[in-house]
């Protein structure tokens, strides 16, 4: 018996979660037993046309692997390609007049549309290799008619990483009425202080403006704020290491900026506390390798400036042994490590270019730095021995533009813009300038260089 049958025939199934509501938004599990019984049996049919049945989408069981096995290829972190990133969740993705996902309306999400174009049509996804099968394509529609729920888990939610900085908990009202008198004071000495964004008691304070002026007892203002201070800008200050004292008590600080201070190792002994601390500023001060260690215990940092401090390279080196999270910038820039990552290269094309069979991705030669793949070793053989002649039937092979200026606008050119004029695979910086060449080459043409 067919899921279908099993719907009509048994009442008491409960109707499935997947109704848009009226205004097209998710309806969250309030399809009690008063819906109506027709509306009931509209949404059988409708599921029974093409969808699966409508239990929840599991994303990360169902959804995750599919756009990770046909999708990342070219839109993760690494290959946005149109800058569309699908490894995680974005506002992008539901942004725009035609956004990539209207929860509850499949028709209207640009990646359903993509998935189920006819893979000959130019828009259709995956842009290479093989099309999702009806399986995948109906776990895409059923995910998206239940409100495309994308959980936000701490990797993948940009935004996580941010709003743990205002983490500070719950303030008590004894607490809210001493930040708002410190709030009062740094802005009597002329400091900027206040709310780091709404909806937050997380709180900023900057005295970097006032220079020199703030004298260690200025930092007497930061009293009352020890349960909410998370940004501290004290660059450019007259304060010396007994002042940090009073710093070190502030311990929900996240970012302390104490660049181009008279500050060194001593000052630093006090900033042992600020264990929750990510971003440290130490650009021009007088901290020695004999500071540093000081900062051994700072696990969450990420980032530290040293510029133009005493530190020496052996002195970086042991902390990051210590933290081996940071990044830490000593203003001498040398050479980026490239990190090689393994990936498993797939063939640009799906059918061989030489009988047009499927292709086995064990027969496959690199071409112009692009994967060609064939039905047999004896294909692969008669390419290699004249690429040229069968390179244009590999369908996907992107050919290398003989130009490296766009020749419309004159700046750098992107492989993936290119088209072919008078046998010569053109390049061009982005889409518009390939559709004006392609209008009047005669203008632009003296200009492939
Ligand atoms: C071989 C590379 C490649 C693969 C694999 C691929 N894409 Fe794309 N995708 C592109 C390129 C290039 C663009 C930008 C050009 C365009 O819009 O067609 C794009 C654009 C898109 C867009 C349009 C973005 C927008 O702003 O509207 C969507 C949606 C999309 N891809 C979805 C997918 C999905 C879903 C998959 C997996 C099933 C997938 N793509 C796999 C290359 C790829």
């Amino acid at each position: 018996m067919s899921f279908c049958q099993i719907f009509r025939l048994s009442p008491v199934v409960p109707v499935p979660s997947a109704a848009p509501n009226a205004r097209g938004t998710r309806s969250p599990g309030n399809n009690g037993p008063c819906y109506h019984h027709a509306m009931r049996f509209l949404l059988v049919l409708t599921l029974c046309a093409g969808s699966l049945p409508a239990q929840e989408i599991d994303f990360d069981k169902q959804v995750r692997p599919i756009l990770e096995g046909s999708c990342y290829k070219c839109h993760d972190a690494k290959r946005h390609k149109g800058d569309l990133r699908l490894d995680q969740w974005s506002a992008r993705l539901a942004a725009g007049e035609h956004p990539v996902l209207v929860p509850g309306k499949p028709d209207k999400s640009g990646l359903f549309h993509r998935v189920t174009l006819d893979p000959d049509d130019p828009d259709s996804m995956p842009e290479s290799g093989e099309p999702l099968s009806k399986d995948q394509i109906a776990i895409l529609k059923t995910w998206i008619e239940q409100g495309a729920k994308w959980p936000r888990t701490a990797a993948a939610d940009p935004d996580a990483e941010w709003n743990k900085q205002f983490a500070i908990g719950e303030l008590t009202d004894a607490q809210k009425a001493s930040q708002a008198n410190a709030i009062k004071t740094v802005k009597g000495i002329g400091g900027i202080a206040g709310p780091i964004a709404n909806n937050t008691d997380a709180i900023d304070v900057n005295l970097s403006l006032l220079g020199a002026g703030v004298t260690d007892d200025k930092l007497q203002t930061l009293s009352g704020l020890e349960s909410s201070l998370v940004w501290l800008n004290l660059s450019r200050t007259g304060i010396s290491d007994t002042g940090l004292a009073k710093v070190g008590g502030h311990t929900h600080l996240r970012r302390l900026h104490l660049a181009r201070t008279s500050i060194g190792d001593a000052g630093l002994a006090h900033l042992k506390g600020l264990t929750g601390l990510q971003f440290l500023n130490l650009y021009g001060t007088n901290v020695t390798d004999a500071g540093l260690a000081h900062l051994s215990g700072m696990k969450s940092l990420k980032k530290l400036f040293l510029w133009q401090s005493k530190v020496t390279d052996a002195g970086v080196e042991k902390l990051t042994k210590s933290l081996p999270g940071v990044v830490i910038d000593t203003g001498k820039y040398a050479k980026p490590v490239v990190v090689k990552v393994e990936t498993k290269p797939m063939a640009v094309n799906t059918k061989c270019p030489i009988t047009g069979k499927p292709v086995d991705a064990a027969q496959a030669v690199t071409f112009e730095e692009q994967l060609v793949a064939f039905c047999c070793g004896n294909c692969k053989a008669a390419f290699e021995k004249d690429p040229g002649k069968y390179a244009d039937k590999v369908e996907g092979l992107k050919r290398k533009p003989v130009n490296a200026k766009c020749p419309v606008k004159g700046t750098n050119v992107n492989p993936d813009h290119i088209l072919v004029h008078k046998g010569k695979v053109v390049g061009f910086c982005c889409p518009n300038c390939k559709a004006a060449f392609a209008k009047n080459p005669t203008k632009f043409e003296a200009k492939i260089n």
